[in-house]
């Protein structure tokens, strides 16, 4: 069995759709994504999953266990990280995991040994009397993970936990992601940075409460595989932007940095037409080169498909 399943998931604020029939499972010692920008229902997701907030409709299992019908059950067997670290301020690196540890309801042997793993993890030995309020991001953001582990639960959910973090401390942060899903932990975790998502085993991309995409980084990329984007440097890009995107062989293009990227028609190769419109204008350029589309680009390309749909 999954470690999550999802089906058909929606939560409604009054008339607001906040989630909206979405479904999905999670394997049993996946790192899966949830990719999305803000509002788009990331949070309230997660929320019903670790029984914080009851579905309007639809269902959810985590661990095995109903989350509407046994809430609490889920909650002792997961552990959760808000968006906001749920963390005391006013207490100090061990006090915070001696709460932590007794909320959980272990004894005080099994807090000792617990609180010496997370302070070996998060690289907190010798802040133990630190308060925590006092602690840079990326020391709180670790503390605030081995708080959510303390009871060593199969399943882990993260809200946004990289968020307001600086790079270094991101890339720490991944390394212990990717530890504990070596160990066999499930890990859930929400972001809207594109360059986190790579760490995922699979991805769901989550626009306006639908599940729009979802698959391994290489599966959506394939969105793409019969359109070939073509970088095109010129000292002129939005002149050649415009002279571009008329093109019968063009299906859209866009900035890109400095350059621009063509996205040509399905099956298209030839970039022929390009060059020689850009020679008709006297737009020199750069020899052109085919390239890999992002998952920026899947999911702009996503989103934008979603918005024509919906329109
Ligand atoms: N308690 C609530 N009452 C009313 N609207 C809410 C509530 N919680 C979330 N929303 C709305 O639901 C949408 C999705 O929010 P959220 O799940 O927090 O998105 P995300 O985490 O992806 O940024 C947003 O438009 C938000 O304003
Ligand atoms: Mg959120």
């Amino acid at each position: 069995m999954p470690a999550v399943t999802v089906r058909e998931l929606t939560r409604r604020f009054g008339a607001f759709l906040a989630v909206d029939r979405v479904s999905f499972d999670v394997e049993d010692g996946e790192i899966f994504g949830f990719l999305g920008s803000n509002g788009a229902g990331k949070s309230t997701t997660i929320r019903m999953l670790c029984g914080l907030l009851k579905p309007s409709s639809g269902t959810a299992t985590v661990g095995g266990i109903d989350v509407e019908r046994d809430p609490e059950g889920v909650k002792r067997r997961i552990g959760y990280m808000s968006q906001r670290f749920s963390l005391y301020e006013l207490l100090t690196v061990e006090e915070n995991i001696t709460f932590f540890g007794g909320l959980y309801g272990l004894d005080k042997r099994r807090i000792a040994a617990r609180r010496a793993f997370v302070l070996e993890m998060a690289g907190l030995k010798g802040r133990e009397k630190t308060l925590t309020r006092d602690l840079a991001g990326g020391w709180r953001q670790r503390l605030a993970l081995g708080c959510a582990i303390l009871h060593e639960p199969s399943i882990l959910f993260l809200d946004e936990p990289t968020g307001g973090v600086d790079p270094v401390s991101r890339r720490q942060f991944w390394q212990l992601i990717d530890r504990l899903s070596g160990q066999g932990v499930t890990v859930f975790v929400t972001t809207h940075y594109l360059d986190e998502a790579e760490h995922c085993h699979r991805l769901a991309l989550m626009h306006a409460g639908r599940i729009a995409a979802l698959g391994s980084v290489a599966e959506l990329k394939q969105i793409f595989r019969e359109r070939a984007v073509v970088e095109v440097r010129t000292g002129s890009p939005m002149a050649a932007l415009r002279a571009l995107d008329d093109l019968p062989t063009v299906e859209k293009t866009s900035p890109f940095g400095t350059a621009l990227h063509v996205w040509l028609k399905p099956g298209i190769r030839d970039t022929g037409p390009l060059r020689t419109r850009l020679d008709e204008l006297g737009l020199p350029a750069e020899p052109f080169e085919f390239v890999q589309p992002s998952l920026e680009d899947v999911f702009m390309d996503v989103v934008a498909r979603e918005e024509a749909a919906s329109s």
